[in-house]
């Protein structure tokens, strides 16, 4: 009787750790409520987020030659206080204290030295391409890809204003234009021309998100091909009005597949009449196979 009371006990104490086992080792299986799907974070398959009207990427500048990209860090005193200080401390031991490539490193650089950033071929060149000369380095410059976004533009103002103080001319040389009022809107038969409508492609940025047929340096790809657009006119399915809609106010029609980033912005940038030159020449484009 008392050996059995023993054992009662004794199976008794057991029974937890065993029954605890039994699900350690799987052996009873039972789905738990699973909290990590509790939570409002969007997975695959889902719609992400809609974007904020106007919004950009902020990873820099997608850079097309010959496609102005703009500066977005105005050169004020606080841009260039930052600026110089950054220039100091991450540029300074190569490209020297004024820009001048005589930077301490320059001895030890010999088969590749740093170039003078306040020479007119470095002066010549636009923001963005500096900007990028930090963010992928090249040669023997090293990437500055740790500097955020703003920083490496504070540099830009930098060394723009070494550029300055040391009198050299900044930037490209704009391509000589005749002014919009003495260009022949259109060629002979009523078609617009290339030559008219880049500059208008190129005032906007188009071309660092969409392919754009005939216009040099066109190839983003954040945007459709608009040859989509010039077979959507050819077809029918949209007027001159729809296409100078779609610029004007491009989320009011988000094409499919495509985030809203558009700049909203272009009423502002075009006059009518060269909204409608665009509009007009990318009703010829066509899609190629
Ligand atoms: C380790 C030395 C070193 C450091 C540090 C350095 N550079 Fe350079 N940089 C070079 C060299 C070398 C080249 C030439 C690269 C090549 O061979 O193409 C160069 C090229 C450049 C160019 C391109 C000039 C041209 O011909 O268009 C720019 C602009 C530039 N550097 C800016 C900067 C800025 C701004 C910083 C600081 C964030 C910086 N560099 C830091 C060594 C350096
Ligand atoms: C920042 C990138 C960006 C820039 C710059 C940009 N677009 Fe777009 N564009 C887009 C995206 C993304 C779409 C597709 C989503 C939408 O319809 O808003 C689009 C759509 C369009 C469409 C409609 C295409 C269709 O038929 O479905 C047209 C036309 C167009 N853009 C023309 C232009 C023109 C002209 C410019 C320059 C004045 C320009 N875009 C500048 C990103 C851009």
């Amino acid at each position: 009787m008392k050996s059995l009371r023993i054992l009662v006990v004794l199976l008794a104490l057991a029974a937890p750790p065993i029954v605890g086992l039994l699900f350690t080792y799987e052996i009873i299986k039972v789905d738990w409520v699973s909290f990590m799907e509790n939570q409002p974070s969007y997975r695959p398959m889902e719609d992400p987020l809609p974007l904020p009207k106007g919004a950009v990427p902020v990873d820099g500048p997608v850079y097309v030659p010959g496609v102005p990209w703009p500066n977005p860090v105005p050169a004020d005193e606080v841009s260039l206080a930052r600026g110089e200080t950054l220039y100091n401390i991450y540029c300074a031991v190569c490209h020297g204290p004024q820009g001048k490539g005589d930077g301490v490193m320059k001895a030890y650089l010999k088969t590749s030295p740093p170039p003078d950033l306040t020479s007119p071929a470095v002066a010549s060149r636009d923001d963005v391409s500096i900007f990028n000369m930090m963010t992928f380095g090249g040669g023997t410059m090293p990437n500055f890809r740790d500097l955020t976004v703003r920083e490496r533009w504070d540099i830009v103002n930098y060394v723009r204003k070494l550029q300055k103080d040391a009198g050299v001319e900044i930037g490209p040389k704009a391509p000589a234009q005749p002014p919009a009022a003495e260009q022949p809107a259109t060629g002979e038969t009523g078609e617009v021309t290339v030559e008219v409508v880049a500059p208008l492609f190129q005032k906007g940025g188009c071309g660092s998100c969409h392919v754009i047929e005939g216009i040099e340096g066109a190839m983003g790809t954040l945007g459709p091909d608009l040859c989509v657009t010039g077979e959507a006119v050819q077809k029918g399915e949209k007027t001159m009005e729809d296409v100078i809609q779609d610029i004007v106010d491009p989320n009011a029609v988000v094409a499919e597949g495509y985030s809203p980033v558009m700049p909203t912005n272009f009423g502002d940038l075009y006059s009518q009449e060269e909204l409608e030159l665009m509009a007009r020449y990318m009703a010829t484009l066509t899609c190629k196979e």
